[in-house]
């Protein structure tokens, strides 16, 4: 059982934040989806290519199950994880009810947690590590490496800074609306066990790529979506703001509030 309680309690804030900086009303939906939609695309790559029927999955961070429903069909069996106990409850309520519920086995504990003898061939880490203290990070990398099956899939989405240093934010209500106001990486770091507030380590595309890259894995490509500012002239509902956006790697690392990182764990040496 985890202690853990995540700041953003019932995701209101970042309703709001949605509501603020999303330039057409459902595109931030629709973005999120076309990345679902890429996943897949990259499970049944992976499936294809080592002639694999069926795979091992885990959800590192479930939330309240949002993922595990999408994908369950490509999966013999899946671990899905959530620290937090009420999202945690949630969650069990909304899987136990489903035809797919036998294969599911939910656990109330951090990445950090898990043991090291499991091996998954893909794991999804969906808006986690921008939640994650800094000095954990590579514990965490670290850990996801280790279980990792040699040449499995890591799916990551997490917030993107368009400058070329990690930005730290913190998203919180006001009596004049929502705001978001940049902190320090040491305000970051007790924020992210702070209820109400909502704290996001943005990583740049550098940056990102380093950290994965130091815990032995390969970024195979990243993704920017969620195209809030720099591309006004075009409307994003129907999409080509994000072939733009990753058209140049310039580009990719100066728009996107978001970024999906496809990561092969490449067979040690
Ligand atoms: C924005 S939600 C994303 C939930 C889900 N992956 C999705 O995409 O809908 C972030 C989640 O990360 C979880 N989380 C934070 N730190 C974690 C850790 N160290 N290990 C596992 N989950 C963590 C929180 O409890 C929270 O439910």
């Amino acid at each position: 059982m985890s202690n853990y309680q995540y700041p953003d309690t019932n995701d209101e804030l970042v309703c709001k934040l949605i509501d603020k900086v999303e330039p057409f009303k459902g595109y931030w939906e629709k973005s999120e989806k076309k990345v679902i939609d890429e996943m897949r695309n990259e499970i049944l790559k992976y499936m294809k290519r080592f002639n694999i029927e069926e795979c091992f999955l885990l959800d590192a961070g479930c939330g309240i199950g949002r993922l595990v429903g999408e994908f369950q069909e490509y999966f013999y069996r899946i671990v899905a994880i959530e620290p937090d106990k009420k999202r945690f409850a949630e969650t069990v309520k909304n899987i136990s009810n489903t035809s797919y519920s036998s294969k599911v086995e939910l656990r109330n504990i951090l990445i950090q947690e898990l043991d090291n003898e499991e091996k998954y061939d893909v794991i999804l880490c969906s808006h986690i590590l921008q939640h994650i203290q800094t000095e954990e990070l590579a514990k965490v990398l670290q850990k996801l490496k280790a279980i990792l099956k040699p040449n499995g899939l890591l799916l990551i989405t997490t917030c993107h800074s368009i400058e070329e240093e990690d930005l730290y934010i913190k998203g919180y209500q006001t009596k004049d609306g929502f705001k978001e106001q940049k902190i320090t990486k040491d305000e970051f770091n007790i924020l992210v066990n702070t209820l109400g507030v909502l704290p996001s380590h943005a990583f740049s595309y550098d940056s990102i790529t380093k950290l994965l890259t130091d815990a032995g894995m390969r970024v195979n490509r990243i993704n920017m979506y969620h195209i809030d500012k720099g591309l006004e002239f075009l409307n994003p509902l129907d999409m080509i703001v994000e072939n733009v956006s990753n058209a140049t790697g310039l580009m990719k690392k100066s728009l996107g509030r978001d970024m999906f990182v496809v990561v092969i764990n490449q067979k040690d040496k």
